[in-house]
């Protein structure tokens, strides 16, 4: 019997250690840590996996991509997938920054909630997404776009927000998106007011430590049936929501934090990393994260 190797790929100069211990955790029996990865040092060392171990033997190897610069490892994982060629390839997974993981346990979480697996009642949600320029929440965007939802991307640019919804507009066809700047301005009088207003569910994806609704803006929260915070690190991105709240309602709400959601994270990062090893083409990003989070 081979034994399960993973070759983890990170664009940072050190590999991920968090990364590493999942992988143990989760059956790999030998790491090749490799840091500061390029598109163009990864060409050998995929080759190194692909040419090693033939046949049904290559889904004894797999590979991990991560780091915490996001569009660097999005690079490596496109180079990984054009150096494959034919039946010779690897399963491969793709977690820069936890950003795939994180989102897609986020999106489960709602789902818990939510009728998101029946194409029509998703249509009829709204969903704002807080800080849903950065890496988390351009993927909750995109993972809940594909679900039918109308998403209303917050942030403090109107611009940024705008080029994340056309981003997502080239990859999800039908996407219903808009930008919203936050808080509101005299630039922009009441919209993201009444995006909260209209909204069945939030998600707060903001950077660590900064609050994106506090409790005034949570108020005007009328419609809103979940709500969910991602941010870990006091004070809370949505003002009034503990790290530790999991499904815990709130009058007619339900609310999670970032702890909440962590523990369906790491059971989606451990049942990839499982996944991989199943078969030797495999290629998993955040919507084949979100499958496997929807099965668990
Ligand atoms: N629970 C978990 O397991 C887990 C795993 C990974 C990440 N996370 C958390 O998920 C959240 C999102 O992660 P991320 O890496 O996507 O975050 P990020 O890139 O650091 O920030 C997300 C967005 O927040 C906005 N922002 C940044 N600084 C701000 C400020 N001072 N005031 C207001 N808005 C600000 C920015 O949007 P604009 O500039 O467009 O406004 C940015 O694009 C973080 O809180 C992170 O800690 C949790």
């Amino acid at each position: 019997m081979l034994k399960r190797i993973l070759i983890q790929l990170d664009c940072d100069p050190q590999p991920s250690t968090f990364d590493s211990v999942v992988a143990v955790d989760a059956g790999a029996e030998v790491l090749l840590r490799h840091g500061g990865v390029t598109p163009a040092a990864a060409v050998s060392l995929v080759h190194g996996g692909m040419f090693t171990r033939g046949g049904a033997d290559l889904a004894a190897t797999a590979i991990f991509i991560g780091g915490s610069d996001v569009e660097a490892a999005e690079a490596v994982f496109r180079q990984v997938q054009k150096t494959f060629f034919g039946p010779v390839r690897m399963s491969v997974l793709l977690d820069p920054a936890g950003a795939n993981t994180t989102a897609s346990a986020a999106v489960v979480a709602a789902a818990r909630h939510l009728p998101l697996g029946d194409p029509q009642s998703a249509a009829r949600h709204r969903a704002v997404v807080l800080g849903g320029t950065g890496p988390v929440g351009q993927r909750v965007a995109r993972l809940l776009a594909r679900k039918g939802l109308a998403v209303t991307i917050a942030s403090r640019s109107l611009d940024r927000g705008r080029e994340v919804c056309e981003r997502i507009g080239r990859q999800v066809q039908g996407a219903r998106l808009e930008a919203v700047a936050s808080p509101d301005s005299a630039a922009t009088p009441g919209l993201f007011r009444a995006a909260v207003e209209a909204a069945d569910l939030i998600i707060a994806a903001g950077a660590a430590g900064v609050t994106l609704l506090d409790a005034a803006g949570r108020s005007c929260a009328g419609n809103v049936k979940v709500l969910i915070d991602l941010n870990a690190v006091p004070p809370a991105g949505i003002e009034g929501i503990v790290a530790a709240d999991k499904a815990k309602m709130e009058g007619v709400q339900i609310v999670y934090g970032a702890l909440g959601i962590g523990g369906t994270k790491m059971k989606i990062h451990r049942a990839a990393i499982m996944r991989l090893f199943e078969s030797n083409d495999a290629v998993l990003d955040a919507e084949e994260l979100l499958a496997i989070g929807e099965k668990l």
